[in-house]
């Protein structure tokens, strides 16, 4: 039996219950006569503390609580794809519409304690069996497809847990999520399955084995592919002050990257962030296939206007809906902005709770929160069979107040990603976009995707993209020598490297995200742009030890110095013989220097 108690008292999202002995931690509940969704985070006695979901203006004390004996779980199954969700997994449309049925006048968004099933009960599916009646299944086997969007083959599994014999499987043709499609059978008990399965938000979906992540998740994005590589299956944070581009990187990556599946939550920032998304994406094609984007998207919004409690819940229902795709075999990608607002909702609600707050007021769990959230990607084996692999990659945004990353959420994050693609205020005032920061940004997975980028792109990519690396070190440390004694005391070697350096920057690590041509670089692109600037400092430093100058090697570019600095903009992707002709160019005019030797003097 459902445990009933009362409302003792409220205090913005935290509801205090009582008569609740029975409760368990974490058990999903309904809220006061309106039925707000709420989620037990504390027992005490016959008192139960309660984050509630929606917004709980008009609650009073002596309000029936009503538990639902099993915890917060989102709903899995087809039709995920394509949708937008709130916090809680409601579907924003379908509610928009149930709202405006019941008062045509009312145009918000979300109406209280409105409770719509998250996925389509009525629509039909085509489900095609891939098993047969007979057969021994268990947990995670993939008993038939459906096409669930042009991009996605929905492959329906055998719920973690179950295991027996096959009895009956359904024949191709069209069910609903709710139709049973199974039945399996275990001692002489029968378990019936459907499209459509729960799985508790809170625990990760289990695997097989979880491996190490090896494949670069190509972005598209020059610096992040170049120098600071996401793999699949890996971790990354976006850090940055107001204004830096977070936003427009995660819209880049859920855009662009070769990612299957892209679940993106927009937690707590302004709603007119999140619209634009939402009139934004839906227009898009994917850059893959040239099929529509959201056939591959599902969004999850909640917003700063939206209840604060609910952050917490989007970031757990948007890694469990990537961790189902993940089980399907495919490589899911999942960014969230922002982290921080999440961990601000952690820290108002502990703060209601009377707890002991650690650093700058966050709870003491916080780094805990934060470390379960990124534990959840990886790549892995999934149970069952066939045998396939996924992936969850996982990057969140990260805003610290004023840009300052030695303040908990961000200090706290690093501990727990491989990649940190720092966004640096003074890069994104000087129009420097993407305003990644390649002195402190990192990646652990360089070594990793090396081999990928050898065997499908170059040989020779490490050994370049060390080199560039190098002298963007190098000329940092050589501006801080300009700044104290000028230009004119350096050496010719060291204003090549400066000069080199600016085409680099120029002509590699900007990159306008909202450019046709230059918004996404194919890895081969991004090789051929950098083997380019590459040779031309090569060449130039060995017509330098022949004792030319910069001033000399200038001259001799003339305007291929342009040319090569907006190749990014002017060669489309399918055109690389362009940036080769171009390289061809660049070293024949610098054939042409005629360096007089010293001792020749
Ligand atoms: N890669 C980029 N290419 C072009 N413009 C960019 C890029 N990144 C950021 N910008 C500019 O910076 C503005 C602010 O970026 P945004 O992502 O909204 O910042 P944040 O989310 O960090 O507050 C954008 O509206 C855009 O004009
Ligand atoms: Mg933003």
């Amino acid at each position: 039996m459902p445990v009933k108690g009362r409302i003792a008292r409220i205090s913005g999202p935290l509801v205090v219950a009582e008569g609740m002995r029975g409760a368990q931690m974490y058990e999903m509940v309904y809220v006061g006569e309106a039925g707000l969704i709420g989620e037990i985070t504390r027992l005490s006695g016959d008192r139960a503390f309660i984050q509630v979901y929606e917004s709980t203006s008009g609650l009073r004390p002596g309000e029936p609580v009503e538990g639902t004996g099993a915890p917060l779980s989102v709903e899995l199954g087809p039709g995920l794809l394509g949708t937008i969700f709130d916090g809680v997994q409601r579907p924003l449309p379908v509610i928009a519409d149930e709202v405006a049925r019941r008062d045509p006048k009312r145009r918000m968004f979300i109406e209280r304690g409105v409770r719509v099933p998250p996925l389509d009960r009525k629509k039909k599916f085509h489900f095609k069996p891939v098993r047969r009646a007979g057969e021994r299944v268990e947990g995670g086997d993939v008993l038939g497809t459906v096409q669930e969007t042009s991009l996605i083959e929905h492959r329906v599994m055998v719920p973690p847990g179950v295991r027996g014999t096959l009895k009956w499987i359904a024949p191709e043709g069209d069910y609903t999520i709710e139709d049973t499609i199974a039945t399996v059978e275990r001692d002489g008990r029968e378990i019936e399955v459907k499209m459509v399965q729960r799985w508790p938000v809170r625990i990760p979906r289990p695997f097989k084995d979880k491996k190490d992540p090896s494949l670069p998740l190509i972005t598209g994005i020059r610096i992040i592919d170049t120098f600071f590589p996401m793999a699949k299956g890996g971790t990354g944070a976006v850090p940055g002050g107001f204004g830096t581009g977070k936003t427009v990187t995660l819209h880049s990556l859920a855009q662009w990257s070769e990612a299957r599946v892209v679940v993106y939550i927009g937690c707590g920032e302004r709603g007119n962030e999140m619209t634009e998304v939402l009139e934004r994406f839906p227009k898009y094609k994917d850059p893959w296939t040239g099929k529509p984007l959201m056939d591959r998207t599902i969004l999850i919004a909640n917003t700063s206007n939206m209840p604060v409690a609910a952050r917490e819940a989007s970031i757990y229902v948007g890694v469990t809906l990537a961790e189902y795709y993940r089980d399907m075999g495919y490589d899911v990608l999942l960014v969230a902005d922002s982290t921080s607002r999440w961990a601000e909702a952690l820290r108002e609600i502990a703060g209601r709770l009377e707890e002991m707050p650690a650093e700058e007021g966050y709870p003491s769990y916080l780094a805990s929160r934060l470390a379960e959230f990124y534990e959840r990607a990886g790549r892995v084996t999934a149970l069952g069979s066939p045998e396939r692999e996924g992936s969850v990659t996982i990057v969140g945004a990260v805003s610290p107040p004023g840009g300052d990353f030695s303040e908990p959420v961000t200090s706290h994050t690093t501990r727990f990603i491989r990649v940190f693609w720092a966004l640096d205020t003074k890069l994104a005032y000087s129009r420097h976009y993407p305003a990644i920061n390649w002195l402190i940004s990192y990646s652990a997975y360089v070594e990793t995707v090396t081999e990928w980028w050898h065997r499908n792109v170059d040989k020779k990519w490490r050994e370049y993209r060390d080199e560039a690396m190098g002298i963007l070190l190098r000329e940092n440390e050589l501006q801080e020598i300009v700044r104290l004694v000028g230009t004119e005391s350096l050496d010719e070697k060291d204003k090549l490297v400066l000069e080199t350096a600016r085409l680099l920057k120029d002509g590699f690590l900007k990159q306008n995200a909202f450019d046709p041509i230059d918004a996404f670089s194919t890895p081969q692109k991004q090789f051929a742009l950098l083997r380019m600037i590459m040779d031309f400092h090569r060449k130039g430093e060995e017509l330098i030890s022949q004792g030319a100058t910069v001033a000399e090697i200038r001259k001799a570019l003339g305007r291929l110095y342009v040319e090569m600095v907006k190749a990014k903009f002017d060669i489309p992707n399918d055109q690389l013989e362009r940036i080769e002709d171009l390289r061809r160019r660049v070293l024949e005019a610098l054939e042409r220097v005629r360096p007089v030797r010293a001792e020749a003097l």
